[in-house]
């Protein structure tokens, strides 16, 4: 089995040797070299090329075996029938960690290449990702490791992917929605590393408060149960379970060489270990953030609080489609917002501050919604009217929310270009924002699902 030392070296090297480094930008042996530099990593650099004496300003060596100095992790960038040399190679030069991008694996049906190399990595205690991956960034590092056009947003949740097409489209991605990422890990063939050992690293990774999974298969479905239910008491973890359809699943084989399995399974097993399931990228990055900034909630009593009727209509349906139903308030709380809202309004649930609403309406129904006993969490909703500032009900809502740490909120601005700079700003003061009710009711049961679990750990009295 693989060590924690050698994973730990895998996201975390001091000296990198790329085999295959190209001096033609168009190859991707070029492009790991110049990511490395072009993201600020501070380590050292060894570009490995037969054929080449420097490539961008660093010395090329022809084997990584002539490299007078200590290499932590090697890279290796070659077709597939060249790998196994370049593996025996670097574990000679005595490199902890191996990163094969190259595919032509077991995915196509070379399953003996795939095997030959991992008997090679396990008998010398290395660790190996991959094959068939696009490789590791990890942002407190500031390495770029991989393919990938740039470091995503800095931040604490951390991405293991089967699939490393998805990292590279979803580094742009963290960017526009400002989602931090601590770590993106493409995983690919899970010769050696997969779920399992990553979730088991990361269980102690400080850099890593949430996890999120994009999954087409596990290798080991009971090892990987009982590693994620230890590592859900600790830190929430979302999966996006691809593969669900027949097709999907078929094309979960020819992608990664993985058998995608029975969903139900699936299903059973998340819940089993607390795993939060999603039910597509944004769906899963919506989660993974509501978790990251929020606290989990204790109980199931939601209430949404909106300046827009139909917003708050459209809120109670999916409130009631993700298992969150809206209830009636206590009579005291509704009396209390009754007396501070406008006549035009409602003070049932949903709360309907109508389009009248300004940010000390928020403000001032909020702290009482917040305060009250019953309340479990809340859906705030603010659709841009022309007499309100969205930054200025942001910073309001922010106020108030950061008052109750332990009640949590979630967020749904529907609106336009101000409403994209408020919802930014807003994601970067803790609140979990949304552009649509359906988005902030899903991520608020996330919030509820992990409570939940997280309950039923308890001891029983
Ligand atoms: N050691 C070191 N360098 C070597 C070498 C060796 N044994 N043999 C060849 N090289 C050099 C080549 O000369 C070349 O450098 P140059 O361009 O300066 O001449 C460089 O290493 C790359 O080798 P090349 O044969 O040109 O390979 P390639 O770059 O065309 O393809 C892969 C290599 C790994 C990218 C390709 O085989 C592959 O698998 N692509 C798919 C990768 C992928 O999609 N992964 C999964 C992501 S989700």
């Amino acid at each position: 089995m693989v060590s924690r030392e050698a994973i730990h070296t895998l996201l975390y090297p001091n000296s990198i040797a790329v085999i295959g480094a190209s001096r033609n930008p168009k190859k991707i042996g070029f492009q790991i070299v110049y990511n490395l530099v072009k993201d600020g990593y501070r380590g050292r650099i060894y570009p490995i090329n037969p054929y080449a004496n420097e490539i961008m300003g660093f010395k090329a060596y022809p084997s990584i075996k002539e490299v007078p100095d200590e290499i932590d992790l090697a890279v290796i960038s070659i077709p597939a029938d060249k790998v196994e040399k370049a593996v025996k190679d670097s574990i000679d030069k005595g490199v902890k960690a191996l990163v094969v991008i190259a595919s032509g694996f077991s995915e196509v049906g070379n399953i003996d290449m795939e095997r030959a190399i991992v008997d090679i990595v396990d008998s010398a205690g290395v660790a190996l990702l991959g094959p068939n991956v696009v490789g590791v960034l990890n942002t407190t590092h500031s390495m770029n490791l991989s393919f990938c056009p740039s470091l995503p947003y800095k931040g604490r949740i951390t991405m293991i992917t089967q699939s490393g097409a998805l990292a590279i489209g979803l580094v742009g991605w963290t960017w526009a929605n400002r989602i931090g990422l601590s770590k993106m890990v493409s995983i690919g063939n899970m010769a050696q590393i997969g779920f399992e050992e990553m979730l088991e690293y990361l269980e102690g990774d400080d850099d890593t408060d949430t996890i999120l999974l994009y999954m087409e298969s596990v290798k080991d479905g009971r090892r990987f149960v009982d590693v994620a239910r230890r590592v859900s008491m600790y830190k929430p973890i979302v999966a996006i379970k691809a593969g669900r359809s027949v097709r999907g699943a078929k094309a979960a084989m020819s992608h990664t060489g993985s058998l995608a399995g029975d969903v139900k399974l699936y299903d059973v097993a998340f819940r089993e270990a607390g795993v939060i399931p999603a039910y597509g990228l944004e769906d899963g990055f919506d989660k993974a953030l509501a978790l990251h900034l929020q606290r989990p909630m204790k109980g199931g009593n939601i209430v949404v609080v909106t300046n827009g009727g139909g917003a708050g209509v459209l809120a109670s349906d999916f409130a009631e489609e993700n298992g969150l139903p809206l209830k009636d308030l206590p009579s005291d709380l509704m009396n209390s917002v009754r007396r501070v809202i406008s006549p035009f309004g409602s003070p049932r649930n949903p709360i309907d501050l109508t389009g009248n609403a300004y940010k000390d309406d928020y403000i001032e129904v909020l702290e009482k919604v917040l305060t009250h006993p019953w309340v479990d969490g809340v859906v705030a909703i603010y659709v841009h009217a022309a007499i309100t500032d969205p930054l200025e009900v942001a910073d309001g809502i922010v106020s108030v929310a950061n008052k109750y740490p332990d009640k949590p909120l979630t967020m749904a601005m529907i609106g336009g270009r101000e409403v994209a700079i408020a919802n930014a700003w807003l994601r970067d003061n803790g609140i979990p924002v949304y552009p649509s009710p359906r988005r902030a009711i899903s991520a608020m049961s996330a919030l509820y699902q992990y409570g939940k679990f997280l309950n039923r750990q308890l001891p029983r009295k």
